[in-house]
């Protein structure tokens, strides 16, 4: 891995970092570009410009690791607000959500990861909507699967994330292409050990592409989560070689990059997703995208240098 994205990741776990960075007179620009706000409200209001634009949204309330069940019980109830507020206002045919095991109880307890996670899937379904888990270091791999099975039994919809840079993905993809089955593939965002993932990014694009013919090939519902514009472009051959016509995938990029390449591809009638964080808790995520990508961290310098 670059020293350079070492280096960010190592700072998102470092909580001195953190209070300096969450201290800092950042300006609401620089969080704004990825984030859509701290506040239910605020992340509304993004969402409806989204989707005014043609763009679906999953929306992820930031939070992870959490090792305190009422912090839990709090990305709970944030859930079920959100999910109140997408129904109220109409949103919830095009928005969905997002959620991270870690932030409702995983590292305490899975069952009641599994208790809570449960929680907001019924209040999806009430809403009229789906959700995903999110996927973290490759240390809760199987217990999200584990997770994600139980709920299927449930609610048929529920999705996950697989990573393609762990060795096991492919494996995973091939497990998960049934019939309703929602999977969003992406590369993978944690510093992760050889032992388990591929470290060269040619590696990673390799199992990137067997992955997406494993789920083009397959009946479920393939999620095809990068910004990869060489990706993109295999995904949208391979679509037509498996005879996937627009609606039976779709594209999903990160709220705030590549915006023009979500709409250019909505406007060729596939269904485009971003993804959407909000709420107090941005640092973590914040630290991933600027470890993405060297020009993002030049951006967020800049930014505060120039406060
Ligand atoms: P990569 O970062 O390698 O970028 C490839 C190319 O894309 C670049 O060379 C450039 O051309 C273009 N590009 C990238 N960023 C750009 C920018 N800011 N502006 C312009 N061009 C840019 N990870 C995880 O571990 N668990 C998870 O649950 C999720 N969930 C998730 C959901 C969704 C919807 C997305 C899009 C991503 C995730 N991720 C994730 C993050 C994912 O693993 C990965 O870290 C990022 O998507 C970046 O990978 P890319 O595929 O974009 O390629």
């Amino acid at each position: 891995m670059n020293p350079l994205r070492s280096l960010i990741l190592a700072a998102a776990g470092n909580d001195a970092i953190r209070n300096l960075v969450a201290k800092a007179p950042l300006s609401r620009d620089v969080v704004r570009r990825f984030v859509a706000g701290e506040t239910t409200a605020e992340a509304i209001e993004v969402t409806r410009t989204l989707v005014a634009s043609g763009v679906s949204v999953t929306l992820d309330y930031l939070g992870e690791d959490t090792t305190d069940a009422s912090l839990a019980e709090q990305t709970v109830q944030s859930y079920l607000t959100l999910l109140d507020q997408l129904h109220e206002q109409g949103l919830s045919a095009s928005a969905e959500v997002s959620v991270k095991l870690s932030a409702v109880g995983q590292a305490l307890d899975e069952t009641l990861a599994l208790d809570n996670a449960s929680r907001i899937c019924a209040a999806a379904e009430q809403s009229g909507t789906t959700v995903t888990l999110d996927m973290e270091d490759h240390t809760t791999t199987d217990s999200t699967l584990r997770v994600l099975a139980e709920l299927r039994r449930t609610w048929p919809w529920v999705g996950a994330v697989l990573q393609a840079y762990l060795h096991r993905t492919q494996d995973d993809c091939a497990h998960l292409t049934g019939q309703g089955s929602r999977v969003r593939l992406c590369k993978g965002a944690y510093a992760e050990p050889a032992s388990v993932a591929f470290d060269a990014g040619h590696e990673v694009d390799l199992s990137y592409v067997r992955c997406v013919n494993t789920l083009l090939a397959g009946d479920g519902y393939p999620m095809f989560a990068t910004h990869d514009p060489r990706l993109i472009r295999v995904i949208a051959e391979r679509a037509k070689w498996f005879d996937r016509k627009p609606g039976t995938f779709e594209y999903q990029m990160l709220y705030g990059i590549r915006p023009d390449e979500q709409l250019r591809l909505a406007r060729e009638g596939h269904t485009v997703r971003a993804y959407v964080p909000y709420g107090e808790q941005w640092y973590g995520y914040l630290m991933r995208r600027l470890a993405e990508r060297p020009a993002n961290t030049a951006f967020f310098l800049r930014a505060l240098a120039s406060r």
